[in-house]
């Protein structure tokens, strides 16, 4: 998919610059050439040698290097490539991109190009939360400048937030769908994700273990194709895309007022693993245990189905309504049945047994259902499903 690309690929500091190592295998797997930049702070972390073997390219590191001024200026080097990718990019660049400073290689190439950059930013969650950093993020993004995470989650020095590096795979879908460009511009676009919460009583609920994974990448997706991104999520463990518009619930019967406020859309898509019950009455202070040990009896009833109340629209459906099936067994089966009891255009079905590893796994296996009959995907990681995914709508928008 990215035969014929051209990347020049900056590698700021941090201790997440060694994933810059992967993203260059993966990138150059699918066809790219990369051309490497390293910061002399990223030189602290990851070795020139090691970046211009993987990459197969000399590294460009000092703005006054006169050998490679030679061959190539860095004018030139800022031209030479279809996209400029900053990975990882530290809280330091994005505040000099932000301001227009140009006082080493790394920066002066950000300044002088006139190709799409894409930022892949790692620091620390207070770092990245600082109003500083907000604001720079803000400017860049105003200026154009496109973004992939950064991810919630464990951090290099201890803390737990948003600010680690997206994974390498996310990358590399960021970067295929930067050159789908804006195939989506001017379509509304309503993606429901996560889990959701039934409360019990106040302490206590019934919850699933989606990760909210398949459908944030898919809204990314959307995102980076200029599509306007309406994502309704229950409490997910991953974090939401950037540059959506972001509505969060807990239940299933708050998602389905959220969908309600949130129409027309022109494309619906339902990844959220909504509970089907909760139940009829949840108590207001918890329950306690009883003298006995009998255990309390709970009297459920079912949650609104919102991808089917969706479909079944008699006036505004969306033109493209697409659902979820998440299935442990006969899966396509089951899927192909679901899609014509939802009334859905398409289903996306997967298998979500214990042994395929794709409940809170970073992979998918999916099959696409149609009218127009099965096409199953190869096993990809949840991003590329998502480029995929985006790629079919737009297609299916055209026709
Ligand atoms: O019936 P089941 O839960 O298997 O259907 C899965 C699909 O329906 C998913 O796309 C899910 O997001 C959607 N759904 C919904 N509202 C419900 C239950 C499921 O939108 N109450």
């Amino acid at each position: 998919m990215l035969v014929d690309k051209t990347i020049l690929l900056v590698i700021g500091g941090g201790i997440a610059a060694f994933k810059a190592l992967e993203l260059i295998r993966r990138l150059r797997e699918l066809g790219a050439k990369v051309i490497p930049v390293l910061t002399s702070a990223g030189a602290e972390f990851v070795t020139p040698l090691s970046v211009s073997a993987l990459a197969a390219s000399p590294v460009h590191t000092d703005l006054f290097d006169l050998t490679n001024e030679a061959e190539m200026g860095h004018i030139e080097l800022s031209r030479c490539a279809d996209l400029v990718v900053v990975c990882p990019a530290t809280a330091d660049f994005l505040a000099k991109m932000a301001t227009g400073l140009a006082n080493d290689l790394a920066s002066t190439l950000l300044l002088a190009t006139d190709k799409p950059v894409l930022i892949a930013p790692a620091m620390n969650v207070r770092m990245w939360n600082h109003p500083a950093t907000v604001r720079n993020v803000e400017m860049l993004r105003h200026d154009g400048i496109l973004f992939v995470g950064p991810n919630r989650g464990e951090m290099a020095c201890g803390e737990f937030g948003e600010g680690r590096l997206a994974e390498p795979a996310e990358i590399v879908s960021a970067i295929e769908v930067s050159f789908l460009g804006d195939k989506l511009a001017g379509k509304r676009v309503l993606v429901t994700s996560g889990p959701t919460f039934e409360p019990i009583d106040p302490v206590r609920y019934l919850a699933n273990r989606s990760s909210g994974a398949q459908g944030a990448e898919i809204a990314r997706a959307l995102v980076m194709q200029g599509a306007e991104v309406v994502f309704v999520t229950g409490p997910a463990e991953v974090a939401p895309p950037a540059g959506v518009k972001l509505v969060s619930v807990e239940t299933a019967v708050q998602m389905a007022a959220a969908v309600r406020d949130e129409l027309p859309v022109d494309v619906a898509i339902f990844a959220a693993a909504v509970a089907d019950w909760r139940v009829k009455k949840a108590a207001t202070g918890k329950i306690k245990k009883t003298q006995g040990g009998t255990p309390p009896s709970l009297d459920f009833t079912e949650n609104p189905d919102i991808l089917a109340t969706t479909s079944k629209m008699k006036s505004g459906r969306p033109k493209l309504v697409i659902g979820f099936a998440a299935e442990t067994e006969n899966v396509e089966e089951n899927a192909i049945a679901k899609r014509l009891r939802k009334g859905c255009d398409w289903i996306l079905a997967n298998d979500v047994s214990p042994k395929a590893g794709i409940m809170g796994g970073t992979e998918n296996a999916v099959t696409l259902i149609s009218h127009e009959g099965l096409e199953r995907w190869p096993r990809l990681s949840k991003a590329e499903v998502a480029v995929r995914l985006a790629d079919q709508i737009h297609k299916a928008l055209l026709s």
